[in-house]
């Protein structure tokens, strides 16, 4: 019997550029799964015109005047119609509670734009730079409770050149991004991946 594909959600609060590379490569048959659905916060970010564009479900989930949690159980009511398998933060820009963590254990990622733990939170591309670093970076790893702490899946080093500005560091930093959270989910629903306390094995 054939198995069927598992269900992704990608939660976004603006471009979504991880989106459409999610999008391409599922378009490709890189990427082996159904995106289900798109959710955003933000009424006006340009994923939801993207994931419009692809013919993907999509909603927007205004957060104003709601208690997180209140916010979070709409979503999660939209993640059970679809019955998402795996829940994809790119570009999401809210904390979650531990009430959505806790749902979505070891079934939640997140892409963070440098090499964590260092400049974890809203500007990693920002912070690296402002901090002189020579070796930026992504991270794509599990959600835990706290802020861009859970287990690694995935870094990639973007090495600082003399002649970058900060927007040609992250204009590079943003591909490798495009090419590292397709490669996450992928382990992810090939069941590559062993979580072993900290730390996350792949195993081929
Ligand atoms: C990316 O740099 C991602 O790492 C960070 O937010 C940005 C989202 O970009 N969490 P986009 O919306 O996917 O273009």
């Amino acid at each position: 019997m054939k198995k069927s594909k598992k269900n992704i959600a990608v939660l976004i609060s603006g471009t979504g550029t991880n989106l459409q590379a999610i999008i391409n490569q599922i378009r490709t048959n890189k990427l082996k799964c159904n995106l289900a659905v798109v959710i955003s916060n933000k009424q006006d970010a340009y994923g939801l015109v993207r994931a419009k564009k692809a013919g993907i479900p999509f909603y927007f989930i205004d957060h104003r005047g709601l208690e997180r949690k209140e916010h979070e159980k709409k979503i999660v009511k939209i993640l059970e119609k679809y019955k998402v398998d795996l829940v994809v933060l790119a570009g999401y820009m809210r904390i979650l509670t531990p009430y959505f963590v806790r749902k979505y254990k070891y079934k939640l990622i997140n892409i963070h734009p440098a090499l964590l733990p260092s400049f974890a939170g809203t500007d990693g591309y920002g912070d690296t730079w402002k901090y002189g670093s020579k070796v930026g970076g992504l991270t794509v790893h599990f959600v835990d409770e706290g802020v861009d702490t859970g287990p690694i899946i995935i870094q990639k080093t973007n090495p600082i050149k003399e002649t970058d500005t900060l927007e040609s560091f992250k204009k590079r930093g943003l591909k490798m991004e495009h090419q590292a959270l397709p490669e996450a989910i992928k382990l992810f629903i090939e069941g590559e991946l062993k979580i072993i306390g900290r730390k996350v094995k792949i195993k081929k």
